[in-house]
């Protein structure tokens, strides 16, 4: 009988951090289950899925195929929805679009994710978190912010619990970065985010790539319940 090869699900994959996951993760051998609701072209061993990721029915089948047809050894959680909107002008029906994809996507990830993975032995699970979780923030809807913040919770939650199977889960938060998301922001605004990290410019897509792969791989095997901060020291928690 032939082995399965190793898997890896991330959603958000057609975004542009999810892009940047897709090549890393194919790199390095990886079968890559690539779900989106506008997911990237299907190429060698990257299995395009269309699916949105506030819909539980398509997740849990995003998860049976991810199963199914690979050893599954690490879920990403990367579909979020950011919008630029000053807090006064901020409404109720954006509220409700981005909490439901991010922290109600990312429950819903967790919570299909945790079963499988724990069917194939063990597994991790990462979780797209951000600084405004941590400090807050003006430019964007209120909701980015308190979506990420429970995003953080939502991790240590499903790291107490995936433990006893085997399954580590933990968040990055990472600071502004040159990517799709930041050119919401005016060229201003975003000079002025990029002087407020003590390395004085913004995140790059590679850099929080290689912090999740980090996260992600079987060689983590002590690190749980962690939101880490890749921030270029724009804060920095105990
Ligand atoms: N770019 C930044 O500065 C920054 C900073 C901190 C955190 N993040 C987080 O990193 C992640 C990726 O960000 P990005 O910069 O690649 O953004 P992006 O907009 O390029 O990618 C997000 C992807 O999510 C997908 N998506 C949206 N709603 C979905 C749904 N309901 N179901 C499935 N897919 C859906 C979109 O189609 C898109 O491909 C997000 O969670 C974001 O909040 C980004």
């Amino acid at each position: 009988m032939t082995e399965k090869p190793r898997g890896v699900v991330i959603t958000g994959a057609g975004g542009d951090l999810g892009r940047v996951l897709c090549d890393s993760f194919l790199a390095d051998g990886l079968t890559v289950f690539a779900a989106d609701v506008k997911p990237p072209p299907p190429r060698e061993h990257l299995v395009p899925v269309q699916t949105d990721v506030t819909d539980r029915a398509a997740m849990e089948a995003l998860a049976r195929q991810a199963g199914q047809h690979s050893r599954l050894e690490a879920w990403i959680n990367g579909a979020g929805l950011f919008v630029v909107c000053p807090v006064l002008k901020a409404d109720d029906a954006d509220w409700h679009r981005i909490m439901a994809v991010n922290l109600t996507g990312t429950y819903i990830g967790c919570s299909v994710a945790l079963p499988v993975l724990a069917e194939a032995g063990g597994g991790r699970i990462v979780n797209i978190g951000s600084i405004s979780g941590q400090v807050g923030g003006v430019g964007a809807h209120p909701a980015y912010g308190a979506s990420k913040a429970g995003i953080h919770a939502l991790t240590k939650t499903y790291a107490s619990e995936g433990a006893r199977y085997g399954v580590l889960c933990n968040a990055i938060a990472p600071g502004l970065l040159e990517a799709g998301m930041v050119r919401e922001f005016g060229e201003a605004q975003r000079d002025k985010l990029a002087r407020g990290a003590a390395l004085r410019r913004l995140g790059t897509l590679a850099e929080i790539a290689h912090v999740i792969r980090f996260l992600a791989d079987p060689a983590n095997t002590y690190m749980t319940g962690a939101i880490v901060p890749v921030n270029g020291g724009a804060y920095m928690p105990s």
